[in-house]
């Protein structure tokens, strides 16, 4: 099976370059009535008034919905879904980071499939159903969930991170409006745009590319590098219009080919102990990547050319390790430490056993662990040194 995705039918969302254009969308899509879903931290800032405002001067209907939280959970997509109901919505429009969006295609999934729990359908192709227009506007450079057929939630019981993948779930349309990330805090821009790289690098030296994945995540690669600095510090329009089209990129290379232990380890613990994904992935992805040794080196000097890092005649061993050297430097530019302290000695098992739940025998890494190993991992992470 997973040998088949990179070779299935995808589609891309088409994409739009700004919010003004969803009105005549709604109406080519007999759209009436669309609930947007956003978290409130965007909402008090007001970030999504610009929105309304193009709605309601449109003259169209809406609900709104700002009860998204990061890691969103299976009770809060019930929750959703009765909320849709209610208001009689017959859309999603999502509008925010990670969060909103797995959340919209969360309930996406339960309009889709009423009484069917979401945790039975954890995995892959288990959706298998049209589900309502969904519209998505990423607020970061990011997650390249706009583009992505995977929907990641936690379960509320037991505090298990899973994912729901399906093509349905790919959005219909994907707005990359630069304003939308025009006032993230660097704090969000940095660890966002790592989480992009993650999937641009993850992809990349995993054993499922195909030429356009490889394409994608050096574009990708090459975008980062050049912009994300100056998106960080808002010196550019351009730049955060190159971040946001980066993202999107990764997220096309990683939906198709895949990411690693990065994540795998990542969604466990961020799942455990409610941390912000792309600062777990941001922490880790420079350890897993020195881990990985030699088996990786060939790919990761290419991606190091196309970061612009290295000079003619340099070996696969230097690039990599100069591409893993720069991330390093580019976590303590923006205040990411090298270890988490939160991770308890008593939770690594069960979290090295979700991790190599979720990665094997799923994700192609370059190199195999066992649980064992990624326990290894989490007590390296653990250690402040
Ligand atoms: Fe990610």
């Amino acid at each position: 099976m997973r040998m088949a995705l990179p070779v299935l039918p995808y589609r891309n969302p088409e994409t739009l370059g700004h919010i003004e254009e969803i009105p005549e969308i709604l109406k080519k899509e007999n759209v009436r009535k669309p609930l947007i879903i956003t978290d409130s931290n965007l909402s008090a800032l007001g970030a999504a008034d610009h929105l309304k405002r193009v709605l309601r001067q449109a003259k169209v209907d809406f609900a709104f919905y700002d009860g998204a939280f990061p890691n969103p959970t299976t009770k809060l997509a019930g929750q959703t879904t009765r909320y849709y109901t209610e208001n009689q919505c017959d859309g999603l429009i999502a509008y925010g980071g990670g969060s909103p969006m797995d959340l919209a295609k969360a309930v996406g999934v339960c309009l889709a499939r009423p009484g069917k729990p979401l945790e039975k359908m954890a995995g892959i192709l288990k959706v298998r159903r049209k589900l309502p227009l969904l519209i998505a506007i990423p607020t970061t450079a990011g997650t390249g969930s706009e583009t992505t057929l995977a929907a990641v939630l936690v379960n509320e019981e037991d505090r298990h991170k899973f994912s729901i993948n399906d093509f349905p779930l790919i959005p219909r349309y994907a707005v990359l409006d630069a304003e939308t990330i025009h006032t993230l805090p660097p704090g969000i821009a940095s660890t966002t745009g790592l989480d992009a790289l993650t999937h641009a690098v993850e992809a990349y030296i995993g054993r499922c590319t195909t030429r356009g994945t490889r394409a994608d995540a050096e574009k990708a690669v090459a975008l980062i590098f050049a912009n994300l600095d100056k998106a960080v510090r808002h010196e550019s329009r351009e730049a955060e219009a190159a971040m946001l089209q980066a993202s999107h990129y990764a997220g096309r290379a990683f939906t198709r080919s895949y990411v690693g232990y990065v994540h795998a380890l990542s969604h466990s613990l961020s799942g455990k102990y409610n941390l912000p994904h792309g600062w777990t992935n941001a922490v880790l992805l420079p350890i897993v990547l020195k881990r990985y040794g030699s088996a990786a080196w060939k790919k990761l000097a290419r991606l190091a050319a196309c970061a612009g890092i290295g000079k003619p005649g340099d070996s696969e061993e230097t690039l990599a390790k100069a591409l893993i050297a720069a991330i390093e430097e580019k976590n303590r530019a923006y205040g990411i430490p090298d270890y988490i302290e939160k991770i308890r000695e008593e939770d690594i098992p069960s979290l090295a056993r979700y991790a190599h739940r979720e990665a094997n025998p799923l994700y192609p890494v370059p190199v195999l662990w066992d649980a064992k190993e990624l326990e290894e991992i989490y007590r390296d992470v653990s250690k402040n040194e």
